[in-house]
């Protein structure tokens, strides 16, 4: 199979895309199709073998739960069992856009969407070709990101080809993501609320929202694992990935020679120490305020990997709330 890839840029070929998309999605097929954070590849949340194409085609191990996407809060409250007063409020101040809901799954979505588990991740994305799509089918899209487990998420169709072109249908391109990193999980199940996955709506604005004190950060106790894509492997890109501070250029020397590399193949990411002699493979230079950096950051990662790196520094995020999604995807890909 080779994908098709569909532009999205006139209103004609909006319109077509839909068609095409929805005429697939209908049929138990996959579509990869942007959203605001990072492509995803989606196929019916009520389709139970339509959902099973989607572990096949990424390689995803059965116990990673997917999202689901929705397109307005109907839609969203029929995935779940229950829907209590803070899912209004959250939903109210941040959809459509980057935050997902964990809450008891309703019967209507089959076990495999949610790796088996009693909670259904839900989400209103912002981007209005998958809301069209929803909106055409009837149905909410199961969808991960549309690369191959353990991969780099991709923000271009490009991105999304390389990974998945040859095992799914087709792919729509929407240009690049708006956000560029995932959605942050907010896990309402558990109480007080956690937050499985940060993302660029931060911990503070879902505090502010939530109100005083009524939000816990990180993954669960490891005795109870919630969110099995929060394990340390994950969002890595191919070449080796360090995250560095360095002090000055003879500082940084001395780290880069004890990789004992080429310099070649070193690239370094970078957002404010843009070294004048040392020499590498590439210097990317990426924004210094964090939604920007959050913008461009995926797309540098898998820069470096087709340009064949094997060592990517990257300059470490500076320190603050709207930094903690960065922070903690590089902490990820750094495992790798
Ligand atoms: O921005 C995003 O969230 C993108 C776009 C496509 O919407 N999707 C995405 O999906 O990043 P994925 O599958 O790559 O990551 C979903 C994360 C995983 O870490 C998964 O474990 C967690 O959300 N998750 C999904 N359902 C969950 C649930 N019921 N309970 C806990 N964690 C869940
Ligand atoms: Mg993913």
């Amino acid at each position: 199979m080779t994908a098709e890839v569909l532009s999205i840029e006139t209103p004609a070929r909006f319109e077509e895309a839909v068609r095409r998309a929805g005429a697939l999605l209908r049929a138990g097929q996959l579509v990869a199709l942007p959203t605001e954070t990072v492509y995803g590849l989606a196929a019916n949340a009520w389709d139970e073998e339509a959902v099973r194409r989607i572990y096949q085609a990424k390689g995803r191990p059965a116990e990673n739960p997917i999202i689901v996407h929705v397109a307005g809060l109907e839609l969203a409250r029929r995935c779940v069992r229950a829907w209590p007063s803070a899912a209004d409020q959250l939903a109210a101040a941040f959809w459509p856009g980057p935050l997902t809901l964990v809450l008891p799954r309703s019967e209507e979505i089959p076990p495999l969407v949610t790796a088996g588990g009693a909670t259904v991740g839900v989400r209103w994305p912002r981007h209005p070709f998958i809301q069209a799509v929803i909106r055409a089918c009837g149905f909410p899209l199961a969808a991960p990101s549309a690369n191959r487990s353990t991969e780099l998420s991709p923000t271009t169709a490009e991105h999304v080809r390389k990974s998945l072109g040859a095992s799914i249908p087709l792919i729509i391109d929407g240009g690049p993501a708006h956000v560029g990193i995932e959605s942050s999980v907010l896990d309402l199940a558990s109480s007080p609320p956690r937050l499985l996955r940060p993302g660029m709506i931060s911990a503070e604005s879902l505090q502010a929202v939530l109100g005083e004190g009524a939000l816990e950060i990180g993954g669960a106790p490891p005795a109870i694992v919630r969110s099995p894509g929060q394990g340390p492997r994950h969002y890595s890109p191919k070449a080796r990935l360090v995250v560095l501070c360095w002090r000055d250029e003879a500082d940084l020397a001395a780290q880069v020679s004890a990789f004992g590399l080429a310099r070649e193949k070193i690239h370094l990411v970078t957002h404010s120490r843009v070294p004048l002699r040392e020499h590498f493979g590439r210097v990317a230079i990426v924004p210094p305020d964090a939604e920007a950096c959050a913008r461009a950051l995926y797309a540098e990662l898998h820069r470096c990997d087709e340009a064949g790196a094997e060592l990517i520094i990257v300059e470490a995020p500076p320190p603050g709330e709207q930094w903690r999604a960065i922070a903690d995807r590089l902490r990820r890909a750094a495992h790798g």
